[in-house]
């Protein structure tokens, strides 16, 4: 279990050890070259790549990429369709990859309404790839953070049904266990490409103390100087957690427990 950052204070790195993103602007990449929005969205597969890469090559531990939304439903039917089998073919092709550089892949997400071809690649990808180390590469497909906090809640309720007879608030950490990505660290850094500064229902629960980075490049011009621009951006901040500079100051990258 990882500790919760409203309970336990991180230690300091200068390196984020989670980096979650929003991969937003494909549409508009295409739109800008007179390309149909697939086209947009096929270079952002490639943009894809490249940024796994390089997180590997920094030392992140887990990248965690938003790559369809529970809202992503209301596009276009052609456009749905599209991506879904952009994504079938990203799994077919590129999780012999991954396992091959030793990269741990997990899908967060509710993935009951796709293909059951789709649902049995992200099995036997998951199963693969289960006991790789060098990163964890998460994708967030029909992913929603108002869907993950509700049905870990359901969970929570499910293994603890004397909390629900208690009819009290059960304490936040208590849920942190049954979100989808129980198996990660909370995010140390958020990016956003595209130059909307939103969340758009991404990690609700976990960016609770996550640094937020917005860049108005379009994701499939996102690269590894833009990466190395927004882990540069996270060393510079200062995480108080609720503390003040001056308590920093006195104790700096110490691991303080939070006082209950
Ligand atoms: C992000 O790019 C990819 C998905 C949401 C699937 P968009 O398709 O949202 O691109 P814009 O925002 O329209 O430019
Ligand atoms: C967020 O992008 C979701 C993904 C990148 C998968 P959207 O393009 O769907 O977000 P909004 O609609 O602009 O908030
Ligand atoms: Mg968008």
């Amino acid at each position: 279990m990882f500790p919760s950052s409203t309970r336990e204070i991180p230690a300091s790195r200068a390196v984020p050890r989670h980096v979650a993103i929003i991969m937003d602007g494909n549409g508009r990449w295409a739109k800008r070259r007179f390309l149909p929005r697939v086209a947009g969205h096929k270079r952002g597969v490639e943009a894809v790549r490249a940024v796994v890469k390089h997180a590997v090559e920094r030392g992140v531990e887990y990248l965690t990429l938003f790559a369809f939304s529970s809202e992503n439903w209301r596009r276009p039917a052609d456009e749905v369709s599209i991506l879904m089998d952009l994504f079938l073919r990203a799994l077919e092709q590129e999780v012999g990859k991954l396992h091959g550089n030793g990269i741990r892949f997990r899908i967060v997400g509710d993935t009951t309404p796709f293909d059951p071809r789709i649902r049995e690649l992200i099995a036997a990808g998951e199963a693969l790839t289960a006991r790789n180390t060098r990163l964890t590469l998460t994708i967030a497909a029909n992913y929603g953070g108002r869907w993950d906090i509700a049905q870990a809640a359901h969970a929570f309720y499910r293994a603890h049904p004397e909390a629900l007879a208690a009819d009290t608030v059960p304490p936040p950490d208590s849920i942190a266990p049954y979100l989808a990505m129980s198996y990660a660290p909370e995010p140390d850094l958020f990016i956003r490409t595209g130059g909307e500064q939103r969340v758009s229902n991404f990690l609700l629960w976990q960016l609770a103390y996550t640094e937020l980075h917005f860049t108005d490049l379009l994701w499939p011009d996102f690269d590894e100087a833009a990466f190395d621009a927004a882990i540069a951006s996270y060393a510079r901040r200062e995480r108080r957690f609720g503390r003040t500079s001056e308590q920093l100051a006195n104790a700096p990258g110490s691991r303080l427990a939070v006082e209950e």
